[in-house]
């Protein structure tokens, strides 16, 4: 049969989710990509888009619902590119998480049978993140606080209470947006370079109760934003931090080039593991505290140390494994591209009294190699890299340092799988996978491997 044309309506059912979270169905054997549909969806299918081997539609009518679809609680469910599996019940989330895991693998990595441990499921479904970033918007010359609409960066949605996010964080967001109507302040606007206000984010400490307002304006306003950030404080006591972040640049991103306080002071705490964190506006955490600690719970265990060996972590960013592991090990020497989040690891070590840990600034394919001409040896390797996995260079540094055993966390299971397949070329085995749940609600994966060095 012809592929469908655009506009055509089509009588569709979904037996699969695709990577990014939108349902799968197929029609003569042309795969049709839907959002917000899920696997055991009857639909009826309005087509938007056809290519040579895939097309996309939109839901015009369930006919018959999947078992497994659950009523959305968030008002802006559909609209937000914050969450996109709220309509999915969380088993199946944790079950699609658990395929796409494997999937990846066998496909793309070409893995043969290996051990693939059941997903570690998030405690808490709602309510999970200690830090949330909103963008500042115009709507008829008053400001709008929220997050963008999916795949429309032009839109942002006026969010009164967002889901992901405690309480405190949501009255936080709500007198932000009460303050700016309140004292008429400017919206930024990107075409003519106008305007004070673009972005808010808000963090809190989840097992230290404290909150910090992070502004971000495209002028050193102190004088206008201080009284704000008085009324913050007024209305959530626990406000250990508001600071301003100027960024007059073009670029629409929430970091400034100079910070000022406003109220309390520069950073908040947060306790990890039994460990204490000084999280600045523009230091990276976890951004999921409590599950963050039952991963690296699970890196550590991975690691089986006894308490001589030497370990590297690469990708160590603020050095938050590094720092757990060291108790536990001689030494550990991380490595991180990112200046300031080694500044922060530092600071992190000497704040609680660790002095076993040697951080270096640079990238992974340069500084490892440096590091094995300068006789370093590991017998772990703990490595967590950003969404494109190892550079190739990186990879080959790594196994010339040869650990015995490597603990791979992975937030992209495609890349895992690719360097998994790599380093089961250069002697490794693949011993187990064990996918951690995150970000309930959302599509992201995160999984943890180890492999070992073939005897
Ligand atoms: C997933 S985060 C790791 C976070 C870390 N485990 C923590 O808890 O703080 C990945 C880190 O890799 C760093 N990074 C990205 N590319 C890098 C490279 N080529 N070499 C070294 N570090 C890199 C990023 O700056 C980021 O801090």
């Amino acid at each position: 049969m012809a592929k469908p044309r655009r506009g055509d309506l089509l009588e569709l059912t979904i037996d699969d989710l695709a990577f990014g979270g939108e349902g799968v169905g197929r029609v003569n054997g042309y795969v049709m990509f839907v959002r917000g549909a899920i696997p055991g969806d009857r639909l009826r299918v309005r087509v938007t888009e056809t290519r040579a081997r895939y097309g996309r539609g939109v839901i015009e009518a369930i006919e018959s619902p999947s078992p497994q679809r659950v009523a959305a609680p968030c008002p802006y469910f559909g609209r937000c590119g914050g969450c996109r599996l709220q309509h999915v019940a969380y088993e199946a989330q944790l079950a699609f998480k658990e395929k796409q895991v494997r999937d990846c693998l066998e496909r793309l990595g070409a893995v043969p049978a290996f051990e693939l441990r059941p997903i570690l499921p998030a405690p808490e479904m709602y309510g999970y993140r200690n830090k949330m970033e909103f963008t500042v918007a115009s709507a008829g010359g008053a400001p709008v606080i929220g997050l963008h609409e999916a795949d429309r960066y032009d839109v942002v949605l006026d969010i009164e209470r967002c889901l992901l996010q405690s309480e405190t964080m949501n009255a936080l967001l709500d007198e932000v947006r009460t303050q700016a109507r309140a004292r008429g302040l400017s919206v930024w606007d990107q075409e003519s370079g106008q305007g004070l206000l673009r972005f808010v984010t808000l963090r809190e400490g989840r097992h230290t109760g404290a909150a910090m307002v992070n502004i971000v304006a495209a002028a050193p306003d102190v004088e206008t934003l201080a009284p704000v950030g008085e009324r913050l404080k007024a209305r959530v006591p626990a406000t250990a931090s508001v600071v301003l972040n100027v960024n007059a640049k073009k670029a629409a991103v929430a970091v400034g080039s100079e910070e000022h306080v406003l109220v309390g002071r520069d950073h908040i705490t947060e306790s990890l593991g039994g460990l204490t964190f000084q999280v600045s506006a523009n230091s990276f955490f976890q951004t999921n505290t409590v599950q963050a600690e039952r991963l690296f719970a699970l890196v550590g265990e991975a690691c089986g140390l006894a308490g001589a060996e030497t370990v590297v972590d690469l990708y160590s960013g603020t050095g938050a494994i590094s720092l757990l592991l060291a108790r536990r090990c001689r030494h550990v020497y991380g490595i991180e591209v990112s200046a300031a989040a080694v500044a922060d690891a530092l600071r992190n070590a000497g704040a609680n009294g660790i002095e076993n840990c040697t951080f270096l600034a640079g990238e992974v394919r340069h500084v490892l190699p440096t590091l094995v001409r300068d006789g370093v040896r590991a017998q772990i390797v703990v490595a967590d890299p950003p969404r494109a996995g190892f550079h190739p260079k990186a990879l080959g540094a790594l196994v010339a340092l040869g650990p015995a055993r490597i603990v791979y966390v992975s937030c992209n299971p495609a890349t895992l799988a690719r360097d998994v397949g790599d380093l089961l070329r250069q002697g490794y085995r693949l011993e187990w996978v064990q996918p951690v749940d995150m970000f309930p609600q959302t599509p992201h994966i995160e999984a943890v491997a180890r492999l070992r060095r073939a005897e």
